[in-house]
């Protein structure tokens, strides 16, 4: 963990006023480049998957479009379980469960199949920031419309400023690095 959390502050590259004035855009494609950086950073997410004996406490991990899709499906591989998409609207061709949300910069509705978590699954979510907590509230609740059990989120980032965890609200939330 806490390679990866150096790693993280060493190759995350702020970009001020982007994609707007006066957001600061965390950058964290250069530790996906890097091939240590990366590997340490799925470690340490997935390790939120695992009990303190590292057995594995989850069935399923979802991620979250576009960026969310990155480090989830790396994750469920090392925990050896499935990976479900949580995608954009208009994007999955069969059943969905559809939930709209406000980001920190827009709109956007998410979608999951609906036999893609079976009911009683528990499940992990990944993403790679964790801002107004908006993204993780709408994919907790496609994930209970399924009949699943939301166990937890696994971020790179917190953008504590923002406050996320009064809308997570008594989602156990593990971030690498809380700004
Ligand atoms: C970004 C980021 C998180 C979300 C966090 O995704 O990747 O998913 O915002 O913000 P929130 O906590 O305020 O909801 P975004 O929807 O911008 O798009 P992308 O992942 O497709 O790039
Ligand atoms: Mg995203």
């Amino acid at each position: 963990r806490r390679t990866a959390v150096e790693a993280l502050r060493r190759l995350t590259v702020d970009v001020p006023d982007w994609p707007e004035a006066g957001v600061t855009f965390k950058d964290v494609t250069p530790v996906l480049a890097d091939h240590a950086a990366f590997s340490a950073v799925i470690t340490a997410l997935a390790a939120a998957g695992r009990d303190d004996h590292g057995t594995v406490v989850v069935d399923k991990v979802v991620g979250m479009e576009a960026r969310g899709f990155i480090l989830a499906a790396p994750v469920a591989l090392a925990l050896g379980v499935g990976f479900v998409p949580i995608r954009k609207a208009g994007k999955l061709p069969r059943e969905t469960h559809a939930v709209a949300y406000s980001l920190e910069y827009g709109e956007a509705t998410l979608e999951v199949h609906r036999d893609a978590i079976a009911p009683g699954e528990r499940v992990l979510l990944v993403d790679d920031v964790l801002a107004t907590g908006g993204t993780v509230a709408a994919t907790r609740e496609l994930v209970e419309a399924c009949g699943g059990t939301a166990v937890g989120v696994a971020v790179l980032m917190e953008l504590g400023f923002l406050d996320p965890r009064s809308v997570t609200g008594d989602l156990p939330v593990e971030s690498l690095l809380t700004l």
